[in-house]
């Protein structure tokens, strides 16, 4: 039993727990939850030792096991096994012991205490699982989605993503009767989350799990601590249950109301205003009900204290830039190791295009390029005029000085970016601006070192919308952040001018923001005709597919598969796109623009018939309402109703041809631009 009485926790000068008490019983999943900086990091602290309570008493069994994830990213050149398996330390430790009795045994035969001792050794290893330990671990990588092939790899082989799993593997390795996890999804991907949620279901001891995700909560926990106002408070019950409880309570409470109703409204607007706009296409329909369930919990959401929105572009390029012939990927060694290539494609502006695909496929390569973190291995991106660029990546959170505040960081940008910010950069207006995120009175001047995950995302977040960009690029973009801040960013991308392109593993997010997908998959970049559930489809057919692939290759006595990814990369790569010279250029150049004009010819023609047309049926319908007004004999009226209608569903269907001529054109002029 963990119990906290009457106690009272800080943080320099900051009270987060103010005379607490709460009970938690042996053997029970519990979430804890609260907003970003709440202080349910710091809490773990005070569970696991590394910070005491400053008044009021802690208590915990000390006979306890405690197993939690090290936050540190794990460097040595041990293969993933070893590496999972060294976090049973039971195990660890009786090995080591039998190593040196064995070692004493063979320079002093005649000991029969160092037999006795061996004997001991064998049979508490056996207790301690020695028998399936690797296998145990194996499945266990193997659960976080590793191949089989890199169970042996070396530990810093791995990106740094792959390795915390490899941690969070360790830390479930080691025998445990209280399970410490702090945002475990963090770096997972749906088939781990998936995963995760069964192997802690199943786990017996102790369960205390922070995460944002209602979703894996709900389906791990059965009791809710929530941290708020520096009070903590249980609620039996998974996050759904403590969010309807809440979203009843606040309701009750009066004191906020007017401020709340305020919101509300807000929100409702919206709401409304996006139902009025979004089309009949499925994927526009399932961010329809995603707002929908935000306006469910509107008083939730409306009790946060924050919203924020990304200002007006400067201007809006279209397309924002067209990618043509697009070979991505790394050098490795100095050889070029491909991971999508032969992209045709061009973003537009106010495309809110979410992006798909398994781990490791490209997602991010895709988005790196884009954002020229990395050059690409061929082909052009061409980039409309004005073009900025906003970029949010995970490790970004790397790139905040740990010893600079947040007025520091934000000075330095404004510096940077010069007067064509349109922003003055007085420390004034500075702060007012970082109020506007969250960050109020001493936080300006709080270390970025010692902010909560949290924190520093919004940081980010704020340093983003600074830049005023027109293209935003949200790799992961909602690691850390709390539920509400998670629906404020939800809401701000909704009334973004701009163009959204969006990779995350938050199914809410992803319904909320996106009405079209692009997939990313087998070495390519293709649209993806559907929604979410769709996909979600796809994945366990594809999935499928490829256990197929590998039963049948496996009968047939064959080497393990290639991956798909890598052969088509290899195809890719064989047709080896040599550098051309600038005559070479020249002349492909002008061969691509006479193609493109054939190509388009017989399209512009059409267009031009249907302007003809239409326009001769908007005529005759203002002819026809002309008629209707002008009180016409009754034996008349139906026959100009006939012809009314007649003519709008022309008029609508040659709309529709319009579009659809215009946008192929659009399609095939932009993806052959020349850079
Ligand atoms: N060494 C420190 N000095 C000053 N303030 C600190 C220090 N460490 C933490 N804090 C502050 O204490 C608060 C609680 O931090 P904590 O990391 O526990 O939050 P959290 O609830 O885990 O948030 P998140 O959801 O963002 O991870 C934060 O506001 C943080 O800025
Ligand atoms: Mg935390």
């Amino acid at each position: 039993m963990i119990t906290l009485r009457n106690l009272t926790l800080r943080r320099s000068a900051k009270v987060l727990l103010d005379n607490v008490s709460v009970t938690l019983n042996p053997g029970e999943k519990v979430g804890l939850v609260g907003r970003n900086g709440a202080g349910k990091s710091t809490l773990f602290g005070l569970i696991n030792g590394s910070l005491h309570e400053d008044s009021g008493d802690f208590s915990m069994p000390s006979q306890w096991r405690l197993s939690q994830v090290a936050q540190d990213m794990p460097d040595t050149d041990e293969p993933a096994t070893d590496f999972v398996l060294g976090g049973d330390t039971r195990l660890m430790d009786l090995r080591a012991a039998l190593t040196r009795a064995e070692e004493r045994h063979d320079h002093d035969l005649d000991s029969a205490d160092i037999g006795m001792q061996i004997a001991h050794l064998h049979s508490d290893l056996a207790d301690a699982g020695e028998h399936d330990a690797m296998p145990r671990a194996q499945s266990l990588i193997l659960g976080l989605g590793f191949k089989t092939a890199e169970l042996g790899q070396p530990v810093n082989s791995f990106s740094g993503g792959w390795r915390m799993r490899l941690q969070l593997a360790r830390a479930l390795m080691s025998p445990s009767d209280l399970l410490l996890l702090d945002e475990p999804t963090n770096h997972l991907d749906l088939d781990a989350l998936v995963w995760l949620e069964a192997w802690l279901k199943r786990y017996d001891g102790t369960l205390i799990v922070i995460s944002h995700d209602r979703e894996f909560l709900d389906a791990v926990t059965d009791v809710t601590l929530h941290i708020e106002r520096q009070q903590l408070t249980r609620y039996g019950g998974n996050y759904s249950a403590f969010e309807t409880l809440r979203a009843q309570q606040l309701e009750l409470q009066q004191s906020a109301f007017s401020k709340q109703k305020e919101r509300i409204a807000h929100l409702q607007k919206f709401i409304d205003r996006f139902k009025a706009k979004a089309s009949k296409a499925k994927q526009a329909q399932s961010r329809v009900k995603a707002l929908e369930r935000m306006e469910k919990i509107a008083p939730v959401l409306a009790d946060a204290d924050f919203t924020f929105e990304f200002k007006e572009p400067a201007n809006l390029p279209n397309p924002m830039l067209s990618i043509r012939d697009g070979q991505f990927g790394y050098v490795v060694d100095g050889q070029p190791k491909l991971i999508v290539g032969g992209v045709n494609r061009s973003v537009m502006a106010g495309q809110r295009i979410g992006i798909l695909g398994a781990n490791g496929q490209g997602k991010s390569t895709l988005v790196k390029t884009i954002a020229r973190e990395i050059p690409a291995l061929g082909g052009t991106i061409t980039e409309g005029k004005g073009l900025n660029i906003g970029y949010f990546a995970q490790q970004e959170l790397d790139v905040l000085r740990p010893q600079d505040t947040p007025l520091e960081h934000m000075t330095r940008l404004a510096r940077e970016l010069g007067p064509n910010s349109g922003e003055s950069g007085r420390e004034q207006d500075l702060r007012n601006f970082l109020g506007t995120f969250n960050f109020t009175g001493d936080m300006v001047k709080q270390t970025v070192g010692t902010m909560s995950g949290g924190e520093k995302a919004r940081l980010v977040l704020a340093m983003m919308v600074w830049q005023r960009p027109n293209l935003l690029l949200l790799d992961e973009p909602t690691n850390h952040l709390d539920l509400a801040t998670r629906e404020a960013l939800s809401m701000a991308l909704n009334e973004f001018e701009g163009t959204v392109m969006l990779v995350s593993h938050d199914r809410a997010l992803l319904r909320a923001v996106c009405d079209e997908f692009w997939l990313v998959g087998r070495g390519q970049i293709a649209p993806f005709d559907g929604d979410l559930d769709d996909y979600q489809r796809y994945l366990l057919d594809e999935a499928k597919r490829l256990r197929e692939l590998a039963r049948l290759d496996a009968d047939a006595g064959a080497p393990a598969p290639a991956k798909p990814q890598a052969a088509a990369a290899r195809a890719a790569a064989a047709e080896g796109r040599s550098p051309l010279t600038p005559q070479e250029q020249r002349k492909q150049d002008a061969q691509q623009r006479q193609q493109l004009s054939a190509r388009t010819r017989p399209l512009k023609r059409e267009l031009e018939q249907a302007e003809r047309k239409m326009a001769e049926l908007q005529a005759e319908k203002s002819a026809l309402e002309a008629r209707l007004a002008s009180a016409a004999p009754p034996a008349e009226l139906a026959e100009l109703g006939r012809r009314l209608k007649a003519a709008g569903d022309q008029i609508a269907q040659l709309e529709e041809r319009w579009l659809a001529l215009s946008s192929d054109v659009e399609a095939i002029e932009t993806a052959r631009q020349p850079s």
